[in-house]
């Protein structure tokens, strides 16, 4: 055979390092933890394998977990004591994640990004305002509008607590902007937006809303996450959080839609951010229990390839372990 071009030869030992494209390291992930406001134990998350929501006086403690791993981000979520139809638990001075975030930035050397969102602390579990017959009616959506000063509310309650970064994942029309113009006013332009721009309406957030206890009581999130089915529009959407001053952009779910990572990569020249999410998880934690798959080199790939397609940062509930064994 006369073959010139050769790919095998690069494939080898030695050389294949060289040669490699696209690396992983612990600066590149963040790790989502749950303080829970409810409880004084840590309790097992039973759809996520290794996770826990943990009472406040154990946050510090996690956060430290974490940190020993290499991983030095974490995203918080709170569970809160109570719920109520405004959700006014996320921006109470001593709401779960606000008292968490205080004790962590104080205490640990992690950056601290929040959830901004209401749909863990509302009774209804939308994240936002909804109609009071809202129930009856499953077709009333979420009042875009009025949720957007709750939403500023939220961030600039834990920007006060300390929070480093600002994530709002509600898909509320103008929360960037909302966002931004809260935190100006309240003296946090240095807080950066990592938006969660294009959100889709998916099935693979199940295990989370067990976990956060989020999952809506009637009706679902159709009608403000995005359509599985559309692509172009993720890139107006994007758009959008950029003109309102989004600092870093995120693309979820990750593995089901790295055509949209890859977009938004090219498209837009920000930091691009997906969040492997909690179904992603579960997912290959359920086969590898049958022992149908490798679940360490099956964890490591999936974030490869997340980042081969254009992420610069992922969200991930393997953080720790993927970061432990780099
Ligand atoms: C809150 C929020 C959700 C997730 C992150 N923030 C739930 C949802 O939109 O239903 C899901 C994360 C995951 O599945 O890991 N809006």
């Amino acid at each position: 055979m006369n073959l010139t071009d050769r790919p095998r030869r690069l494939r080898r030992d030695g050389v294949r390092e060289l040669v490699s494209e696209t690396s992983l390291s612990p600066e590149d992930l963040i790790a989502p933890v749950f303080v829970d406001a409810t409880t004084d134990e840590r309790v097992p998350i039973q759809s996520m394998p290794g996770h826990e929501r943990v009472p406040i006086d154990q946050a510090v403690d996690r956060v430290e977990e974490v940190l020993e791993t290499g991983v030095e981000a974490v995203m918080l979520f709170g569970i809160p004591e109570s719920k109520d139809p405004q959700g006014s638990r996320a921006w109470a001075e001593d709401g779960v994640v606000q008292k968490a975030t205080r004790r962590i930035t104080a205490e640990t050397d992690a950056y601290v990004i929040t959830d901004v969102c209401l749909c863990e602390y509302t009774d209804h579990g939308h994240c936002g305002v909804v109609e009071e017959t809202a129930a009856e009616d499953p077709d009333l959506t979420v009042k875009n509008d009025e949720t957007l000063e709750l939403l500023g509310k939220i961030a600039v309650s834990q920007a006060e607590a300390g929070a480093e970064m600002v994530a709002p994942s509600s898909m509320t029309d103008g929360m960037v902007g909302a966002i931004r113009e809260a935190l100006d006013d309240a003296g946090f332009s240095d807080v950066p937006i990592m938006s969660y721009a294009a959100k889709y309406e998916s099935s693979f957030y199940g295990p989370f809303r067990d976990a956060a206890d989020g999952a809506p009581a009637f009706g679902d999130r159709r009608h403000y996450q995005m359509d599985p089915a559309n692509r172009e529009e993720a890139t107006r959407e994007v758009r959008l959080d950029v003109e309102q001053g989004a600092d870093v952009l995120m693309v979820k779910p990750a593995l089901p839609y790295l055509d949209i990572v890859r977009d938004v990569d090219r498209e837009f020249d920000y930091p691009v951010a997906a969040y492997n999410v909690s179904g992603e998880y579960a997912m290959l934690h359920a086969a590898a229990e049958k022992g149908w798959l490798d679940l360490d080199a099956a964890a490591t790939e999936s974030l490869l390839s997340i980042k081969r397609a254009g992420a610069d940062l992922i969200l991930t509930y393997f953080a720790e372990d993927v970061a432990r064994r780099l």
